[in-house]
């Protein structure tokens, strides 16, 4: 057996400014991604004789991942195996192994970040020698947020989130996660969006998703996590509250133990808080454990890379 092992990072959005439903059901964005020392280890390997592709998953909520062909890891393998068309193995087929660390449906794009890995893992497997650019426009068909999770560090989306360029972001990021007792379902966080929006209960989107935030942006370029804390929004966090009330206590609860800020990640339920510096963030995250409000703490500093190799196994 001949294995390539690669890891991809969760993520977490600074800004998430999202616009009314399109005709394909889905929002124009405008996101600031950040992606964060969280990582899922995926490894792609080669097995003899023929058969299905399998994917095994461990680890972290493994039995809530789909193993058959809706997993989003094996989606992208596929997906790359007919644009760089490739021929199915008569000898051989793809396992995949996902050791999962980012909790699933929790807002961190645990999911997107498998995928991701998947592609850079069967393009060095299979030696298929596809460009990052020809890979970020698969990722695009697989996910909204596959793209990111190649790339990494600290980016603009736009589009569905799939349309990227890089942020200039100084510093280090130190943040604490809450991971919450549940799952949210994220077509579910927008729909409840909509409703809140034509309910009048939150205001509404205009024509668009709005502008990108110029006093993150500021924040972000001067390295200053005081500010980048002021700044952080969340469209998705006013559904997600009124989907999970039971998060507004664990955001409360960072905030009184001394982030700089707290704010729901993605379309949750992960609450996330901004630390002032790594030491603070081991000191909340020990508080947040014994506030009782999550099932889960983590801690993270971001901006890290997107996907990377760590293990080659190709001879
Ligand atoms: O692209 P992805 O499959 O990750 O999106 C999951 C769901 O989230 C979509 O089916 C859609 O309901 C919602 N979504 C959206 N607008 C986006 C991204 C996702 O409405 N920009």
């Amino acid at each position: 057996m001949t294995g390539v092992t690669v890891r991809a990072p969760a993520k977490i959005n600074l800004q998430l400014a999202v616009g009314p439903l399109r005709e394909d059901g889905y929002h124009d964005l405008v996101t600031v991604f950040q992606a964060v020392s969280l990582y899922d280890e995926v490894t792609a390997a080669t097995v003899d004789g023929p058969g299905e592709d399998v994917v095994l998953v461990s680890g972290e909520g493994a039995e809530s991942v789909p193993a058959g062909p809706d997993n989003l890891a094996l989606k992208a393998a596929t997906a790359l195996a007919q644009v760089a068309g490739l021929s199915p193995d008569p000898d051989g087929h793809l396992e995949i192994t996902i050791r999962k660390r980012i909790p699933v449906a929790a807002g961190l794009a645990g999911g997107s970040a498998d995928a991701a890995a998947a592609l850079v893992a069967c393009n060095e497997l299979w030696q298929a020698g596809l460009s990052l650019e020809q890979l970020s426009g698969i990722a695009a068909g697989v996910g909204s947020d596959v793209a990111f999770s190649l790339l990494g560090g600290t980016a603009v989306g736009q589009g569905r989130g799939e349309q990227l360029s890089p942020a200039l972001a100084s510093g280090e990021y130190h943040w604490v996660l809450a991971v919450a007792d549940g799952q949210l379902s994220t077509p579910a966080v927008y729909r409840m969006l909509d409703q809140l929006r034509a309910a009048k209960s939150v205001p509404d989107a205009a024509a668009g998703p709005g502008a990108l935030d110029n006093t993150l942006m500021t924040a972000l370029r001067a390295g200053e996590p005081g500010a980048v804390g002021r700044a952080l929004s969340n469209d998705l966090q006013a559904p997600a509250l009124a989907l999970f009330p039971a998060l507004r206590k664990t955001l409360n609860a960072g905030q009184e133990l001394g982030a700089l800020a707290a704010i729901v990640a993605g379309s949750g339920p992960t609450c996330v808080f901004l630390a002032a510096d790594a030491d603070r963030a081991v000191d909340l995250a020990a508080a947040l454990a014994g506030a009782g409000v999550c099932r889960a703490v983590a801690r993270a500093s971001g901006p890290v890379p997107g996907v990377t190799i760590v293990a080659n196994g190709l001879s």
